[in-house]
């Protein structure tokens, strides 16, 4: 197969790159293809005849997007929509990344795909609308969400606490948000295999378990071998712009249906760690 990757450059986008082996794939990042560049977009994928196209790319400062909507518009729903028109236009199959962010965190079970979507930031507006968009415009396209992602190459959780971790006694961490962590090697492998069985519709792919960001600081610091004590505190204690679900778990059934399994975030985590140790 022929494959386009939007969003080569990040933090999904390398271990992606590294994880494909098998078909042709084409990455780019946004020099080589801005997405808000309708008539760039359709070029290189004219030039590159994918028969997958995964959409990876996104502007995903959570905060930034709350100050910066115009962007996060711009890049996360019309940038999409370029390349939807793009891959309808080469009869390519596109794979769309989205997010958590979607939802409300008002539930206190797990997500399901089909649960409605009621985002509460810029961030997650602009990734709910873009899905609406896709599916109008090619109703078998693939939308894979994802949470808490974390992996070499880029910045995350993990990285920001063992920095802070290194030259601090003690950690402040919110408590009182839910979610699953997943590592980028782990939901590349996962997006690979999507693609070779032909999915299609609303797919929820994390590492399994959840926890919250304080208890996920708590096992990276432990697992790190670092003496910092990590201590909760409440959204209320640490206030960001964007607003974050307090409860954003999604139910691993969708991948399920495609015979997919991903390992624990707690396993993930540990291998994260041998591969941030070089
Ligand atoms: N990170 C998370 O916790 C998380 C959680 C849920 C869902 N997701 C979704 O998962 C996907 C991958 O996220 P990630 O963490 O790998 O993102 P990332 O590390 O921030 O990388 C973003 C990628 O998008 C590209 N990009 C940004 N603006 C662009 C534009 N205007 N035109 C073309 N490309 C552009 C970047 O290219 P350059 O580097 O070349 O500028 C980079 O390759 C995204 O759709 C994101 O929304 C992420």
């Amino acid at each position: 197969m022929r494959i386009l990757i939007f969003g080569a450059t990040g933090l999904l986008g390398k271990p992606l790159l590294r994880e494909w082996s098998g078909d042709t794939v084409i990455g780019l990042g946004s020099r080589d293809a801005d997405l808000r560049d309708a008539r760039r977009v359709s070029d290189v994928t004219r030039e590159t005849r994918p028969e997958w196209i995964v959409l990876a790319a996104a502007y995903t400062d959570v905060d930034g997007c709350e100050s910066h909507p115009d962007l996060a518009f711009g890049v996360n729903r019309d940038g999409a929509v370029n390349v939807a028109r793009a891959a309808k236009e080469m009869g390519a199959r596109l794979v769309f990344l989205s997010s958590d962010y979607v939802f409300d965190g008002t539930k206190k079970t797990p997500y399901e795909a089909h649960d409605v979507r009621n985002p509460q930031s810029v961030y997650g507006r602009s990734k709910a609308e873009a899905e609406i968009r896709l599916l109008e415009l090619m109703p078998d396209c693939c939308i894979v969400r994802t949470s808490w992602l974390f992996g070499t190459g880029g910045k995350c959780f993990p990285d920001t606490i063992l920095k802070l971790a290194a030259n601090r006694p003690a950690l402040d961490v919110v408590n009182d948000q839910r979610g699953c962590p997943t590592y980028s090697v782990d939901l590349a492998r996962a997006l690979i295999q999507l693609c070779h069985k032909n999915a299609r519709g609303i797919v929820h792919a994390t590492n399994s378990g959840d926890c919250t960001w304080y208890e996920f600081a708590g096992e990276i610091v432990r697992g790190a071998g670092l003496a910092t004590t990590v201590r909760p505190v409440s959204s209320q204690q640490m206030k960001r712009p964007a607003a974050r679900p307090t409860y954003s778990v999604l139910s691993p059934e969708s991948l399920r249906r495609f015979g997919i399994e991903m390992p624990s975030w707690r396993d993930a985590l540990q291998r994260y760690l041998k591969e941030r140790q070089g």
